[in-house]
């Protein structure tokens, strides 16, 4: 569906209630957790965001489920987010899970001579800027005082205090720089969104394709399927924990040092 079009059922979906937000709706973990949100009966509409989904109306088999195409350029971004406001969308979860480890062209850097410009260049824009576009527009979007938990995907290996075997620099970098780009946000929004939590969460070793070349060394016990962490996720939100305006977690809920 493209943004154009979410307007002639706004009525409707104003009268239905809540809505969750799934951007990077094509990550295996993302699919899970749609799959589940799509269950929940206080939830009127998931809206899913993806550079995958074609740009044609596509609501799929469930009209509970609306699909948006993005090329996460800040115009799309903006547009989607215009949207939005306009339809006066009642958010109460939103979900970030864009995340690049490797691709044809970029392998994670085993030590400092592998690390290339580009490479950064793309880790950091997929893993800490595309993320910053949407906090940044959805903050138009977001009601002043209405809950809502804003989960952003790191990951622990963006933890500064918790780096002991280094390696992965551009992914290990721009899970940190994400981290602090949403602590200073958090602070923002803190003024004006006082209801808004964020969780920044740690979904631990899931099998997926980002984690896939990389599952070798990692014992079956410690390699989640998406289904398991979509659960761990949509429990601790449930939980009613995320007291704070900001927290770094695992998918069991407990703390990640910054
Ligand atoms: N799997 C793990 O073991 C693990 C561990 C720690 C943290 N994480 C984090 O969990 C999150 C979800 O990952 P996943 O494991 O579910 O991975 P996945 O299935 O490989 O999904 C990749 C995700 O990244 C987005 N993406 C990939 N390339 C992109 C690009 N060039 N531009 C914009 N978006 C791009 C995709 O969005 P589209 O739908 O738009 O394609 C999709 O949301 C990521 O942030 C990842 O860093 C995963």
């Amino acid at each position: 569906m493209s943004p154009g079009q979410m307007s002639e059922n706004s009525e409707s979906k104003k009268q239905a209630g809540q809505v969750a937000i799934v951007i990077g709706a094509t990550s295996r973990i993302a699919v899970s957790l749609i799959e589940r949100l799509t269950d929940d009966a206080g939830l009127s509409k998931i809206i899913a965001i993806s550079r995958q989904f074609s740009d044609k109306a596509e609501s799929g088999l469930n009209h509970k489920l609306c699909r948006f195409q993005s090329d996460y350029s800040e115009e799309s971004i903006s547009k989607i987010c215009e949207q939005l406001r306009s339809d006066k969308a009642e958010i109460s979860r939103v979900f970030i899970c864009n995340g690049i480890l490797h691709d044809a062209q970029l392998q994670p850097e085993k030590r400092i001579e592998d690390i290339k410009a580009e490479n950064l260049h793309k880790v950091f824009e997929v893993n800490a800027v595309i993320p910053m576009l949407w906090i940044k527009h959805l903050k138009d979007v977001l009601a002043k005082e209405q809950g809502c938990v804003v989960t952003v995907f790191s990951a622990r290996i963006g933890s500064i205090e918790d780096n002991r075997r280094g390696g992965w620099y551009s992914y290990r970098a721009s899970k940190s720089a994400l981290n602090m780009l949403l602590k200073t946000a958090a602070i923002e929004y803190e003024r004006t969104h006082k209801a808004t939590k964020f969780l920044i969460f740690h979904p631990g070793t899931t099998d997926t394709p980002l984690s896939k070349p990389f599952q070798k060394y990692v014992s079956q016990n410690k390699l989640f399927e998406p289904e398991f962490v979509a659960e761990q996720l949509l429990a601790l939100i449930a939980a009613g924990r995320l007291d704070k305006s900001i927290q770094f977690l695992a998918w069991d809920g407990a703390d990640i040092p910054w």
